[in-house]
């Protein structure tokens, strides 16, 4: 079997057209209502779901436009960008119907998120975009990961077990975006963007205090639980992929308490997520436990 980092672009390609066979067919059960144990809790889930329908409206659009600018040199590529964006399209879908369920609505973003999203929407080169993006991928499956875990309620259960399933696929695909983007970027674009990256990550660790603030009461993670996730999720990623020369900040590591040592195993990590996107193919296959 190819090792997950070597595949190439044509396999990328027949995984989401499989994936996008079945995917209008997967429907939300919404059929228990939820007890909620205050209103405090259910304002804070339609806070969470409200970041993650935000994410994804910021996905698909970067998405697409990278298809428009990337289709004059890789045909194959744009396309698997512009499925990897309807799946993304698909996920705000799934949001806005299951935050109507829990009696929210999508609302305007926070002051924090907000200058987040504005300044991402701001980039202009390929790299930095598709950068920027495999860390949101990073982070968002993160979460929805660990929110997995604390939930019981059977709907809320499988809203995360879709979006973990395939943020899981989509942190891969993007680093193999990420690589052939890089591969013919000047080396003056790859000094900026390994200039850019810390920022970036730090930023991303910083912004589960923002999340804490107005999830917990939903998610139940711990600010130092999901910050310290956030890192070694990133770390180990580009700890995977040493010809990115992307590599973690030491001294937030020490911060949260990591070491670059820990970080090793992030191909064991790509390999699990992407066999649980292969099963994810039969979308009816998926095992929690398999994420
Ligand atoms: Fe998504
Ligand atoms: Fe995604």
């Amino acid at each position: 079997m190819i090792p997950v980092r070597d595949r190439p672009t044509s396999w990328w390609l027949s995984m989401l057209k499989r994936r996008r066979e079945r995917m209008y067919d997967e429907q939300l059960a919404l059929d228990t209502p939820i007890a909620w144990s205050s209103e405090s809790e259910r304002q804070a889930a339609i806070a969470f779901f409200n970041a993650a329908y935000r994410a994804e409206e910021s996905g698909l659009r970067q998405a697409h436009e990278l298809a428009d600018q990337i289709a004059a040199w890789d045909p194959e590529l744009a396309e698997c960008l512009r499925l990897y964006g309807d799946e993304e399209g698909w996920h705000r879908e799934l949001l806005t119907k299951f935050l109507a369920w829990i009696g929210g609505d999508v609302r305007p973003m926070g002051r924090v998120t907000g200058s987040f999203y504005r300044l991402y929407a701001r980039a202009d080169r390929v790299e930095t975009i598709v950068l920027t993006n495999l860390m949101f991928e990073t982070i968002g499956s993160t979460t929805y990961r660990l929110a997995l875990r604390n939930a019981t309620h059977p709907a809320v259960r499988q809203m995360l077990t879709i979006l973990t399933r395939d943020e899981s696929f989509h942190v891969p695909l993007n680093v193999h975006f990420l690589k052939l983007v890089l591969a013919r970027a000047p080396t003056l674009s790859r000094v900026r963007l390994r200039v850019l990256f810390r920022p970036i990550y730090c930023a991303l660790v910083a912004s589960a205090a923002a999340s804490r603030r107005r999830a917990l009461a939903f998610d139940r993670i711990p600010l130092r639980v999901l910050a310290r996730a956030y890192a070694e999720q990133l770390g180990r990623l580009f700890a995977a992929e040493p010809s990115l020369g992307l590599s973690a900040p030491r001294p937030l590591l020490f911060a949260l308490g990591l070491r670059r040592a820990d970080l090793a195993g992030g191909d064991e990590l790509a390999a699990a997520s992407v066999a649980a996107a292969e099963a994810a193919v039969d979308r009816a296959r998926v095992e929690v436990s398999a994420l």
